[in-house]
């Protein structure tokens, strides 16, 4: 494993023990590093707070993605704790309810608004606010979260997987922008995993049992080995990998029929 000594990181997207944001959140600092993470809302403020706990010397700050004011007030109050930021892995990803059961066809402009924001523009403005904390250090790096749906059907995936395929391309062009700092940015499409936000989606253990009959490995992926993965392309391991997305899936992707 990496070793994230002295190095400070940002995670977004916790929500609770079984977010795939805790389980990189708990790589990172098993290898030394100091972590902010933050919480959406009041309702989830004491499951994160919770959870941080279980940290060393941890940050813990609001931040809605949706807003640009709270990304912003959030990367101050990092500078002025950490000094600027080595790492941060971007977990957030949101769909109103009824886009995830009605057909496709009927997406609500709205839901699609709210779906794009929330799970692909809000890297963007994130990466952002970031950016200059990593250039205060040389460079860094980014990571968000995908998933296969982006470029192939899934059963009420829906406005998710429109949602996942711009976040994908963000990640190019982030990359490509960023890159000249020495920011590095990538992300990890993950196989199914049950937790709160893929639990939204119906079918999810059809899905589940997809990935246990026909990919490569006969098994679906657990967070810790997403955390694993993850840890690699937050440290310099990874430092000649920008622009990526990494399958943790199994192989599931591979598999025609
Ligand atoms: N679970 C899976 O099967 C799977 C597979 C591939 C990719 N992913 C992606 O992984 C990421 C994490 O999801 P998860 O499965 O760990 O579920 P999760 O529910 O634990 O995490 C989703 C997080 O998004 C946060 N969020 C939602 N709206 C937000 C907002 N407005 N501002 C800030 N945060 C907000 C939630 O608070 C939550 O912490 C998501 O992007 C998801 O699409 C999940």
């Amino acid at each position: 494993m990496p070793d994230f000594s002295g190095k400070h990181g940002l995670i977004v997207g916790v929500a609770n023990k079984r977010s795939i944001s805790w389980a990189i959140a708990q790589a990172a600092a098993g290898q030394g590093a100091r972590l902010a993470l933050t919480y959406p809302s009041e309702r989830l403020e004491e499951n994160v707070r919770e959870l941080a706990a279980q940290l060393e010397n941890p940050l813990v700050l609001p931040c809605d993605v949706g807003s640009d004011q709270q990304i912003a007030a959030l990367a101050a109050s990092i500078d002025a704790d950490f000094g600027g930021l080595d790492f941060c892995v971007h977990g957030a990803g949101f769909a109103p309810a009824e886009a995830l059961k009605n057909p496709f066809v009927d997406t609500s402009r709205e839901s699609f608004r709210i779906a794009l924001d929330i799970s692909a523009y809000s890297l963007i403005g994130l990466s952002r606010a970031v950016a200059p904390l990593m250039e205060k250090r040389g460079g860094g790096s980014i990571l968000t979260l995908t998933f296969i749906g982006s470029d192939r059907v899934f059963p009420n995936y829906n406005v998710m997987g429109v949602a996942k395929a711009a976040l994908e391309s963000s990640v190019r062009y982030l990359a490509a922008d960023l890159g000249p700092k020495n920011i590095r940015v990538n992300a990890i499409s993950a196989g199914a995993i049950k937790t709160l936000a893929s639990s939204g989606i119906s079918g999810l253990s059809t899905m589940l049992q997809a990935y246990r009959e026909r990919s490569p490995l006969r098994r679906g992926v657990d967070t810790a080995e997403v955390a694993d993965a993850a840890a690699f392309l937050l440290s310099p391991a990874a430092r000649g990998i920008t622009g990526e997305i990494l399958m943790v899936d199994s192989g599931f992707h591979t598999v025609g029929i």
